[in-house]
């Protein structure tokens, strides 16, 4: 599958109790290379689909991960450090479009605008990859192959904003793919092998997306194995040159 990574490879998924993520640390799991996947999840005690590949999968270790608390991805990157010392994937998931709970609604117009559900947004999306770097970067293998590939969204493009609304979501992916660039810029100073890009997965079949799916046409509406796939195939074609870039499901490239 990922001929691209050594054997004895060990990667980081975020945001992995559902949704894609969930969906990466099976395939992962599923290539004999990878010999410890580290699955990040806000509550482990609750993420019942991680637990029960767990059970049978000795490679799999959950890590308590709030990728929006900086306290928190510090004690992960901690506890990742006594299970491996180096990863050579790392795959940024944790993401928020609507939580009702909090009252994140993606605004429709001007007037549905509100600074709580900006700060939730930008807070995820945005400080969350950043934070995961910051932490982890010394467990980032240096020799061998690495890369770290965030989960962003086309609607994150500015050059490609063609529709308008949903400002907290399209303004903190926009910051998150800054950072992805900024990031970058500063790995191919100080890391070279480091591989740092964005992602847009495709529109695809999870609670994220649930609620906007209705004009989206069947065809254009991925299951969460077939959005796997394409990226890991994307992410396995990447060469240090692709640092500082975002990409499609389908390995096209996206303005930022
Ligand atoms: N689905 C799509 O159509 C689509 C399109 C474009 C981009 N994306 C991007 O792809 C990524 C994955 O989306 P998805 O469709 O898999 O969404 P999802 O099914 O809603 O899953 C979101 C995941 O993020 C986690 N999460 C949320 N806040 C977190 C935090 N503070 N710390 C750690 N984890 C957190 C959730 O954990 P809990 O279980 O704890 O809530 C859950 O595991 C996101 O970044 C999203 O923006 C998705």
């Amino acid at each position: 599958m990922l001929n691209s990574f050594p054997d004895d490879s060990r990667a980081l998924v975020t945001g992995a109790s559902r949704g894609i993520g969930l969906e990466f640390v099976r395939q992962l799991l599923a290539d004999a290379r990878f010999t410890r996947v580290l699955a990040g999840c806000r509550d482990p005690g609750r993420a019942v689909d991680l637990a029960t590949l767990a059970a049978t999968e000795p490679r799999l270790q959950l890590l308590r991960l709030d990728v929006a608390d900086d306290q928190c991805a510090a004690s992960a990157a901690r506890a990742a450090r006594e299970i491996s010392d180096r990863l050579h994937l790392v795959v940024n998931c944790a993401g928020m479009l609507h939580d009702a709970s909090a009252g994140v609604v993606p605004e429709k117009r001007l007037a549905d605008v509100r600074p709580e559900a900006l700060a939730a947004s930008f807070a995820v999306n945005a400080f969350g990859p950043l934070l995961v770097a910051k932490h982890f970067e010394p467990l980032i293998a240096r020799r061998e192959r690495a890369v770290f590939a965030s989960l962003s969204a086309r609607v994150g493009s500015i050059g490609d904003n063609r529709l308008g609304g949903w400002y907290a979501y399209r303004g903190a992916k926009a910051a998150q793919n800054m950072f992805t660039k900024t990031l970058a810029i500063e790995w191919a100073r100080s890391r070279r092998n480091v591989v740092c890009i964005a992602l847009h997965p495709g529109t695809t079949d999870t609670g994220l997306s649930r609620p906007f799916q209705s004009g989206v046409p069947p065809q254009q509406l991925f299951a969460p194995e077939r959005t796997v796939r394409q990226l890991l195939a994307v992410i396995d074609r990447l060469t240090p040159a692709d640092t500082g870039r975002f990409f499609a499901w389908d390995g096209s490239g996206i303005p930022w």
